[in-house]
């Protein structure tokens, strides 16, 4: 282990907040997260960026994961195993599963980041939730010193939430993701259930769609709504759509009734935070440097030179807007470093 030192990370965040690590390290293999003296070491993993608060300066060693490989494990009758470097761009690994004629992932097109960041906070959209196709998953336990391979079925996938989002994917985490298995069914049907992909589905007059053609609908949806990191510094959507109890829910559609409510297995009634932002009158509304996107309310956006401190203030602002008007209390979907 060789790590540079008092490197600019403002690249390695899709926020484009400034910020250096003490020390760097590239990681392209397993064995290299081996080295002994990491145990010890004040030390933070990171994928791709789209989901961090760089909040200033990282005193410790930065590992930032970039192994590659992706390859066919095996096939059997019901379906393809397909294994991939935790480094690979998310997005690319997608269109290449696509090309191989491997379909299944088509819905999370375009999704920023890494595929070992991916299960984290099993990243979700359009209807799919990552941990729908996944086997299982790779990576360095730092508390162990192995490699362990963890099954779907104990990954204790939920909304947004993980094992690894509960150990791994903090300061001084506890596991490492260096690779993930999918398990792509080869009964593959087109999920279209999620009203926007139906409705570009039926605009290009596709009836039955190819998963390619989901892939494309997905793309064309979210480059109509969410910006482009590379133009606009964004990290998705900062907050968790909160889950509440069914009686607020309730009390809010009395009060609001447009409110979108989303029943939950438990009982509890999902609310979309993009829809209380926007009520609230942050839609397109800027503190500073940093405000909600004009497009899409859930979408923070660094409007050109904030630094984690400006996001910050962004953020509790419409945190407070939103408790105030709806009692509801927004949290965030990013780490914060
Ligand atoms: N809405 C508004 N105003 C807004 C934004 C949304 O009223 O400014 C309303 C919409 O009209 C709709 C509801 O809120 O009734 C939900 O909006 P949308 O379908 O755009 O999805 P979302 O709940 O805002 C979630 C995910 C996204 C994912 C989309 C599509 C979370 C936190 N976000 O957003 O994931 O792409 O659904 O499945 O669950 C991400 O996590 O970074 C992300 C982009």
């Amino acid at each position: 282990m060789n790590p540079s030192t008092n490197v600019d990370l403002t690249p390695f965040n899709t926020l484009a907040l400034p910020g250096r690590a003490a020390r760097y390290q590239k990681i392209t293999a397993p064995e290299a997260l081996t080295a002994p003296e990491l145990v010890k070491e004040k030390r933070f993993v990171l994928g791709g960026g789209s989901n961090l608060v760089l909040t200033g300066d990282f005193d410790g060693l930065l590992l930032h994961m970039a192994i590659p490989g992706k390859r066919l494990v095996k096939e059997d009758a019901e379906a393809w195993f397909i294994e991939a470097g935790a480094g690979e761009n998310w997005h690319d690994f997608v269109q290449w599963t696509l090309t191989r004629g491997w379909p299944g992932l088509e819905n999370l097109s375009l999704i920023p980041g890494t595929v070992g960041a991916a299960p984290i906070q099993n990243i979700g959209a359009y209807g799919l939730e990552v941990a729908d196709c996944l086997h299982s998953v790779t990576g360095w336990d730092f508390e162990k010193k192995a490699l362990l391979t963890i099954d779907r079925g104990d990954c204790r996938f939920a909304y947004r939430d993980s094992l690894f989002k509960q150990q791994g994917w903090h300061l001084n985490g506890r596991i490492a993701i260096t690779s993930v298995i999918f398990r792509l069914a080869k009964a593959w049907q087109p999920n279209m259930r999620y009203a926007d992909i139906a409705q570009e589905l039926a605009t290009r007059e596709i009836a039955a769609p190819s998963a390619q053609d989901i892939a494309t609908a997905v793309i064309a949806v979210r480059q109509r709504k969410l910006p482009d990191p590379a133009v606009t510094p964004n990290a998705g959507s900062f907050f968790h759509n909160p889950v509440v109890e069914a009686v607020l829910a309730e009390a809010l559609a009395d009060a609001y009734p447009t409110l979108p409510r989303y029943p939950q297995p438990d009982g509890r009634v999902k609310l979309a935070a993009g829809w209380l932002i926007e009520q609230a009158g942050w839609k397109g509304k800027a503190l500073g440097p940093v405000g909600m996107y004009e497009k899409q309310a859930l979408v923070l956006v660094n409007r050109g030179g904030a630094t984690g401190q400006d996001v910050v203030r962004t953020m509790a602002a419409v945190q407070a807007a939103v408790r105030e008007k709806f009692a509801v209390e927004l949290t965030p979907e990013p780490i914060f470093l």
